[in-house]
């Protein structure tokens, strides 16, 4: 029975599809802490007080992208080139969603509507990052190698999560609303478009290396084109909602360390 549990557990248990999946999701997450560092450097005066949650915010990226290099180095294997067609971040940076790099590469302070850009792209981010990490700790919470692993980074990603809520909420009381939803809006439609373009690049890849048969990889595409039409039909808004969180003032202290995968 083809289940995301089983999908994933065979992903897991070759080496090289394994390595591809650690390497996709470690370069993902690193480009997320640079991109936050730069951010947190670049903060407007106005909104100083931001500036310690972003870099929080970049350091949890950055500890699970070296989770996922030890998990590979734990199994005696090394990162792989990533394909360009699997590379979300960039994906979503060439459809101008987001801070570009070039801007984030001038020493030159962004703007509150910079921030905005900023804190929508994540609200969008954050919620399939979450959203996945969920799926993993419900099958794999458990599991005696990537357990401890999957849990810390799913809570962190809930933390993002919660933390852009709050933020994006304070921005629109401050009389930033409509552009707050127009951003979001735009982020959430583009974000739909890269998710389902990279999970058929990624399904294409690992099926190469599993061997997957014409029929698994075609049932395998149906579905991530279902999950698009769903999406697409509405599934989106689920992206650009705001209530406050549960978890107040969730990256209000510093990153917890990751001693066991380092
Ligand atoms: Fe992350
Ligand atoms: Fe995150």
């Amino acid at each position: 029975m083809l289940s995301a549990k089983s999908l994933f557990q065979e992903i897991l248990d070759n080496d090289e599809s394994f390595a591809l999946f650690c390497s996709i999701a470690a370069s993902g997450e690193s480009q997320g802490g640079w991109e936050n560092a730069r951010i947190a450097a670049l903060v407007p005066e106005a909104q100083r007080e931001l500036a310690p949650k972003i870099t929080r915010h970049g350091a949890d990226e950055d500890k699970h992208g070296r989770i996922f290099n030890a998990l590979m180095r734990k199994r005696g294997l090394k990162p792989v080139p990533v394909p360009p067609e699997t590379d979300y971040t960039m994906l979503l940076e060439n459809k101008g969603i987001g801070l570009a790099h070039g801007r984030l590469k001038r020493d030159e302070p962004l703007t509150v509507p910079d921030i905005v850009t900023y804190l929508a792209h994540s609200r969008v981010t954050e919620q399939r990052a979450s959203e996945q990490m969920d799926l993993l700790r419900k099958h794999f919470a458990d599991h005696p190698d990537l357990g401890r692993a999957v849990r810390m980074i799913s809570n962190d990603e809930d933390n993002h999560l919660a933390y852009c809520h709050e933020e994006l909420l304070r921005l629109a009381y401050a009389g930033h609303g409509r552009a707050i939803q127009r951003t979001l809006r735009a982020c959430a439609l583009a974000e739909i478009r890269v998710y389902r373009d990279v999970s058929l690049a990624v399904m294409a890849h690992m099926g190469r290396i599993l061997g997957w048969p014409g029929p698994k990889a075609a049932v395998l595409a149906a579905g991530i084109h279902a999950v698009y039409a769903y999406e697409r039909l509405g599934g989106w808004r689920r992206m650009v909602s705001l209530r406050t969180p549960d978890r107040r003032n969730a990256l209000g202290g510093p990153a917890t360390p990751e001693p066991e995968f380092a």
